[in-house]
C-alpha cells in the first residue's frame, strides 16, 4: 500500500457534526434519542441519510423491508460490494452512537474516498438495516435475518407492534416499503463499525475492538395467569398474585444467570399488568425474557433452568405460567479472515487495539451466517448503552471509522 493511501483518514469534524445533526430526529431531554423503528422520526432520518448518500453519489435502494443500500460504483462491477454500515433506529430510551456512527461514519468513509479521489476494485454498498433494536417488532435484527434467508419476507411483513400495526403497515404509513426484493442487493463481505456498549475497552484503555465473536440469544414471551381479588380482604393464603410470582421468576432469572456465569446474562425487560388498581390482586401479567451467552451449551442449561425454575414457582403459587421461546440465535462467530483484515487496518493505524466478544446483537451477526463479516468497536463511556446517557469521543468515533476504511479498502481492493 502507497504511504500516501496509508495515511489517509476520515474528516473527524464532518463525522462528529452528522452525529449531532442526526441526533435531533427523535432528540430526548437529557442528550439522547428516541426513534423507534419505522416511526415519525425513523422516516425523518432515513430522508436526510437518502439525501446525504444521493449527494455522495451513491446509487439507493430500498428494498420489501426497508433496508436501505446505497452502492458506490467499483471499477469491476461484476465484483459483489463491500458492505459497510449498521441501524438508525434506537431505543425508547436510546443514545445517539448505537446503530449511528456505524451507519454514519460508513457514509463519512465514501465522502473521503470521493474526496481522495480514490475507485475501489470491488463495488461499496453502504446498509441502514431496518428494525435492529427489536423494542417495538420483535425480533430484533429482523431485517438482516430476512437478508440471509431466517425467515420469509412475508412472515416479517406481518410482525405487529403493541398497537396491533405490522411491519408492512409501518412501513407503507412512512413510505419505505421498496420494491428491491430481499436478499436481492448483493454484498460479498460486511464490516460493521459500532460502540462496545460494555466497559472492558475503556477499562483496559484500548481504543479499537476486534469482534471475533457474538453472544447467542434467547427471546421469550412470558404470561402469568393468577387469581383477581380483594387486596383487603384475601388472606394471604389464599392469594393467587401474579406480580409476587414474577418478583420470584425475576429473581430467578437473575440467580440463573450468575450460576452460569460470567458467560451468561439474564434479564426481565417489560412486564405489564393486566389490569393495574391499588386494591386489587394483579391477577394477569405479560412479560419479557432476554438471555444471551457465547456458548451455545450454556444457552441449552439456561433454558433449561429457567423452565424448570418457572414451573416450580408456579406450581407452589398455584398459578400458570407460559413461557414461549420466540426467538434463538446461535452464537457468532466471525469469520478468521475478516477479523483479520479488522486486525490489520488497526495495526497499520497505530491503535491500540483487543480481540473482543460483542454481548449486544448485531446485524453483522445475522450476515455472517452468508457472508463473511466482522466487526470494529470504539469505547463508550462507562460502558453505558441502551440510554440517553450513552456517550463516546469525538477520537474514538473517528478511529473506528479509520479502521472501518481501511478493511474496507484491503476487502475491496483499490483500483489502480
Ligand atoms: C440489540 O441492540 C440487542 O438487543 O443486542
Ligand atoms: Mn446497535
Ligand atoms: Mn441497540
Amino acid at each position: 500500500m502507497s504511504r500516501a493511501l496509508s495515511n489517509l483518514q476520515i474528516d473527524s469534524g464532518r463525522l462528529w457534526g452528522m452525529i449531532h445533526e442526526t441526533a435531533q430526529f427523535g432528540a430526548t431531554p437529557k442528550g439522547g434519542v428516541r426513534r423507534l423503528t419505522l416511526s415519525l422520526e425513523d422516516k425523518l432520518v432515513r430522508n436526510w441519510f437518502r439525501s446525504a448518500c444521493e449527494a455522495a453519489g451513491l446509487e439507493v435502494q430500498i428494498d420489501a423491508l426497508g433496508s436501505m443500500f446505497a452502492v458506490r460504483r467499483g471499477r469491476d462491477m461484476n465484483k459483489p460490494p463491500v458492505g459497510l454500515g449498521s441501524h438508525l433506529d434506537t431505543q425508547p430510551s436510546g443514545g445517539k452512537f448505537d446503530g449511528v456512527l456505524g451507519t454514519l461514519a460508513a457514509l463519512e468513509v465514501v465522502r473521503t474516498l470521493n474526496d481522495a479521489g480514490i475507485e475501489t476494485d470491488a463495488p461499496l454498498c453502504i446498509v441502514n438495516w431496518t428494525n435492529e433494536e427489536g423494542s417495538r417488532f420483535a425480533p430484533a435484527m429482523m431485517a438482516s435475518a430476512a437478508y440471509v434467508g431466517d425467515f420469509s419476507t412475508g412472515d416479517i411483513l406481518s410482525r405487529k407492534d403493541a398497537e396491533g400495526l405490522t411491519v408492512g403497515e409501518a412501513l407503507q404509513a412512512i413510505g419505505y416499503r421498496g420494491d428491491t426484493p430481499v436478499g436481492a442487493q448483493r454484498l460479498g463481505t460486511f464490516v460493521e463499525l459500532h460502540i462496545e456498549q460494555g466497559p472492558i475497552l475503556e477499562a483496559e484503555q484500548k481504543t479499537i475492538g476486534v469482534v471475533e465473536s457474538g453472544q447467542g440469544v434467547l427471546w421469550y414471551d412470558g404470561k402469568i395467569t393468577g387469581f383477581e381479588s380483594h387486596a383487603g380482604s384475601t388472606p394471604m393464603r389464599l392469594r393467587r398474585d401474579a406480580l409476587a410470582t414474577l418478583s420470584e421468576i425475576v429473581l430467578a432469572v437473575e440467580y440463573i444467570a450468575k450460576k452460569h456465569g460470567p458467560n451468561a446474562v439474564g434479564t426481565v425487560g417489560e412486564a405489564v399488568i393486566a389490569k393495574p388498581s391499588r386494591n386489587v390482586i394483579p391477577g394477569e401479567i405479560a412479560f419479557t425474557m432476554d438471555c444471551r451467552s457465547v456458548d451455545e451449551a450454556t444457552m441449552d442449561a439456561l433454558d433449561g433452568d429457567l423452565r424448570a425454575a418457572a414451573a416450580e414457582i408456579a406450581a407452589r403459587r398455584k398459578v400458570e405460567v407460559r413461557l414461549e421461546l420466540i426467538w434463538r440465535k446461535a452464537p457468532t462467530h466471525f469469520d478468521p479472515k475478516i477479523v483479520e483484515a479488522v486486525e490489520n487496518a488497526a495495526e497499520l493505524l497505530g491503535y491500540s487495539h483487543r480481540r473482543i466478544t460483542s454481548g449486544a446483537g448485531h446485524d453483522a451477526c445475522n450476515l455472517n451466517t452468508k457472508i463473511p463479516s466482522a466487526m470494529v468497536f470504539v469505547p463508550c463511556k462507562d460502558g453505558v448503552s441502551h440510554n440517553e446517557l450513552e456517550d463516546a469521543t469525538q477520537a474514538d468515533c473517528a478511529a473506528g471509522a479509520n479502521v472501518l476504511m481501511h478493511t474496507v479498502l484491503a476487502l475491496a481492493g483499490v483500483a489502480s
